[in-house]
């Protein structure tokens, strides 16, 4: 079953549209829906509001876009509470906005993704409102976990497992008279239940939704935290976090929660369902797969034939802006998936982490987190984030290391990630009221963390006050900074010099030379505090992180992230020339 969107007629700008291996070296933009741009001016973004903003896609040069979830949602995370998979939320719009939005990006030449999120719904969803209108041990409650507590009169958690955002990990239930009754596993916020995945008709009813988009014409799915969705049925409590006094979620092998086994057959199973699409006009259906997991190799995994078919490189977005951290997670990451055949993404940001302008602008560049992790080697993640607010950005220096890292970015091996704004660079904004923050994580953290929405703030399109044209005059759902004045889309447009005609630049330069597909990466030794390498033989990339100036391989250059210093690469600076 094909639409319209199935039949598209390519507009020239993409090449590599119709190429099978499209997804081995895009470039994916991510919209955030409730911020990108609000059509119908209720100061909330929508499904028409990303249509109206396809041929500025199309003209930055990226060749798809993911959209983060647009389902029927009481958005308590962002929307990553979904309680129909099949339906867009009326505040976003309707299925024929996101018709209408698959068959023009297809037209303009533009792959589209959409957010798959199989870990959990929302309690909204209908059938865990018919979970907990059944009795325990009704097969409706056996689509989640919903289990008897401990202690004398069950009032203890199951076991002893902790949210994501801070607090345990379960919820207790009310029984029809008013009693307390079992509870339900929730490893994100309480409005987030798991679904239980031993329960065959769980994995059913993902086929389903997979197939009811890809018949619609989407072109992939990334998976909501891909490595989560099996756990070990014996819900086995784990080692204590002396920080929350709950378990510990840091993921290690062997952990009851995280990348349990059973993810693979999980994973196998979509991919089959992708497959099935093989001969289709748009091809094979593709996923990308979220996952925070170390070692490498454990993500690897993911990406192994008959399993998904990439992973965001999340290593990159927690390295540091070093030399040494830079050319180690290069160093690391290509080998790793060059050697099971999958290609390696490049990634910056997204929705969940503090802005690369104002990570990079911060003493410490390597912390990235809005909200709380935990793991081996990590300080208290609450007071981490914490004491990383309040530290004073420098935001000029932030924005001329997020230049050159787009242009380290965009000049590796393999697919790029472009969150919304980044083209742009924005900085996070850090300073929203504290009534104003809608992130679950600032309550569940007992308002210690102020949680991601700093990155969530409304993009400034045009104009010269709030809202920028983000609608016509609505009051935003959070507030932009009136600095932003400086930093729509429509001033930079025209300044040859901004950080949008940079993206412009690269993403054009990046589409017309071959290399940056095909080219193998080979390492130029330019001193320890530059990091530089050829994409093949006529191609050469230079980032110079130390704080001389460093002279580069002859030849022309194309494209650099900061002026020239007579001839010389000046420090935070990438460039790259054509030998
Ligand atoms: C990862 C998503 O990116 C994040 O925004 C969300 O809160 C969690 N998964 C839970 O779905």
């Amino acid at each position: 079953m094909t639409n319209a969107s199935a039949t598209p007629q390519i507009a020239a700008q993409n090449p590599h549209f119709h190429d099978p291996d499209w997804w081995r070296n895009a470039v994916v933009y991510q919209v955030y829906p409730r911020s990108f741009a609000d059509a119908d001016n209720n100061g909330t973004g929508d499904v028409q509001g990303i249509i109206s903003k396809l041929p500025y896609l199309a003209d930055l040069g990226v060749d798809a876009l993911w959209v983060s979830p647009w389902y029927p949602s009481p958005l308590l995370d962002g929307g990553y509470d979904v309680a129909d998979y099949r339906d867009i939320s009326p505040r976003f719009g309707t299925l024929a906005d996101a018709d209408e939005l698959l068959t023009t990006a297809h037209r303009l030449g533009l792959r589209v993704f959409i957010d798959l999120v199989p870990n959990h719904s929302s309690w909204d969803h209908p059938l865990f409102q018919a979970a907990l209108a059944a009795a325990p041990g009704s097969p409706e409650r056996e689509l989640y976990y919903f289990r008897d507590g401990r202690g004398e009169n069950g009032d203890l958690p199951p076991n002893n497992w902790g949210s994501m955002f801070g607090g345990p990990a379960w919820s207790r239930t009310t029984n029809p008279d008013g009693t307390p009754g079992q509870w339900y596993l929730h490893m994100f916020d309480v409005s987030q239940p798991d679904w239980n995945w031993d329960n065959p008709a769980v994995p059913a009813l993902f086929d389903d939704v997979l197939r009811f988009w890809f018949d619609r014409g989407v072109d992939g799915f990334r998976i909501d935290v891909a490595d989560a969705m099996a756990k070990d049925p014996a819900l086995p409590d784990v080692t204590l976090s002396p920080f929350t006094g709950h378990g510990a979620n840091d993921k290690h092998e062997g952990s009851p929660q995280w990348d349990y086994p059973g993810v693979e057959a999980i994973q196998r199973r979509w991919r089959a369902v992708a497959r099935e699409y093989a001969d289709s006009d748009l091809g094979e259906r593709v996923f990308v797969a979220e996952a925070y997991l170390d070692p490498i190799q454990r993500l690897i995994e993911y990406v192994t034939p008959d399993r998904l078919h990439s992973t965001f490189n999340f290593d990159a977005l927690l390295s540091e802006w070093s030399a040494e951290s830079q050319r180690a997670v290069i160093t690391k990451s290509l080998p790793a998936h060059g050697a099971v055949g999958a290609p390696t993404t490049w990634v910056l940001g997204n929705h969940d982490t503090i802005r690369v302008v104002t990570r990079f602008g911060k003493p410490e560049t390597g912390t990235n987190f809005a909200q709380s992790v935990e793991g081996e080697g990590w300080e208290d993640p609450a007071e981490r984030t914490i004491r990383m607010h309040p530290i004073p950005t420098d935001v000029e220096l932030g924005l001329r290391r997020a230049r050159a890292a787009a242009l380290l970015e965009l000049s590796l091996p393999g697919g790029a990630y472009v969150y919304q704004g980044e083209e742009l660079g924005l900085p996070e904004v850090e300073d929203i009221p504290e009534d104003l923050l809608d992130d679950p994580t600032w309550e569940r953290s007992g308002r210690r963390l102020r949680g991601r929405d700093g990155c969530r703030v409304p993009m400034p399109w045009s104009g010269q006050a709030s809202p920028f044209g983000f609608g016509t005059d609505a009051q935003p759902w959070l507030p932009q900074p009136a600095a932003w004045a400086d930093l729509t889309a429509e001033k930079q447009a025209s300044d040859p010099g901004s950080t949008l005609s940079l993206y412009r630049a690269a993403l054009a330069l990046r589409r017309a030379r071959p290399e940056f597909r095909t080219g193998e990466l080979s390492w130029l030794d330019l001193g320890a505090d530059v990091v530089a390498f050829q994409r093949g033989d006529a191609l050469a990339v230079v980032v110079n992180f130390g704080s001389a100036p460093v002279s580069l391989p002859a030849g022309e250059v194309l494209l650099t992230s900061a002026p020239l210093v007579e001839g010389l690469l000046p420090l935070d600076a990438t460039t790259w020339i054509a030998l």
